[in-house]
């Protein structure tokens, strides 16, 4: 994913991240599950994987889970997996490949009702979805939902892979390395780390950080948090 031009304006941009999901839900479905995207076919997939698995979860929930890869990767060693995810178009593909419990779900009704997707999981993961800028406001609310102990794991964007100024804010994905013209623009809220790690506590306690990088990269083209819950 590269960041490109500043959005124009902040109202609306939330309402436009989500529906571009829904929009570019073919034409993302295809990029993933034909391996279209080079990044992830060569490191960051196998990355997140692995980063869940190093605990041996026998539950997960899959935020922004879009068309289901992660928790069917996972569904040989997870036993309890559930996915959820904003854009209809995506849970259904999600639902015909199966492999876990996918629920047609937006981080604000989850939010509002942090426990409605079920609680007690060992680990939460969000594969490149937390991408609003209220994503603060639900890694806030989420610890109620992880047993004591438990993580959430989020894999991004790499603070410095995206070549731009170096400054938390809304930017626009035009999606121009994805080989097709019809994408939907998509804005996303890019964080420096330094507001990532301030946005993950006092709620989590970040615990490793990985960079993953592809085979022949120089720079990294991800990093991974891993963060435990904070307090009882
Ligand atoms: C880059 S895709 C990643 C999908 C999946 N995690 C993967 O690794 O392929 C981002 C996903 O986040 C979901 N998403 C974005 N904003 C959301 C919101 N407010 N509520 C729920 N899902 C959201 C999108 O629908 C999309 O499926």
């Amino acid at each position: 994913m590269t960041g490109n031009t500043a959005a124009e304006g902040e109202t609306g941009n939330s309402d436009r991240l989500v529906q571009s999901w829904r929009a570019n839900a073919k034409r993302w479905s295809s990029a993933v599950s034909e391996g279209k995207i080079a990044s992830r076919k060569d490191a960051t997939d196998a990355a997140i994987v692995s980063t869940v698995l190093r605990h041996q979860p026998k539950s997960i929930l899959d935020l922004g889970c879009g068309e289901g890869w992660l928790c069917r990767a996972l569904q040989p060693h997870v036993t309890h997996r559930v996915g959820i995810d904003a854009s209809p178009e995506l849970v259904e593909a999600a639902r015909s490949g199966g492999g876990a419990n996918f629920i047609e779900l937006s981080y604000e009704a989850l939010l509002a009702n942090p426990t409605v997707a079920g609680i007690a999981f060992d680990s939460i993961v969000a594969n490149f979805s937390l991408l609003d800028e209220k994503a603060d406001k639900l890694i806030a609310a989420l610890p109620v939902v992880v047993q004591p102990g438990g993580r959430l794991i989020i894999q991004t964007v790499h603070p410095l892979s995206t070549g731009e100024v170096y400054r938390t804010g809304w930017r626009t994905e035009q999606f121009k390395d994805f080989g097709s013209e019809d994408w939907v623009p998509m804005p996303w809220f890019f964080r420096t780390l330094e507001n990532w790690i301030s946005i993950l506590g006092p709620a989590w306690k970040l615990e490793k950080l990985e960079e993953p990088r592809m085979a022949a990269g120089e720079l990294p083209v991800s990093m991974i948090m891993t963060a435990t819950k904070g307090g009882p």
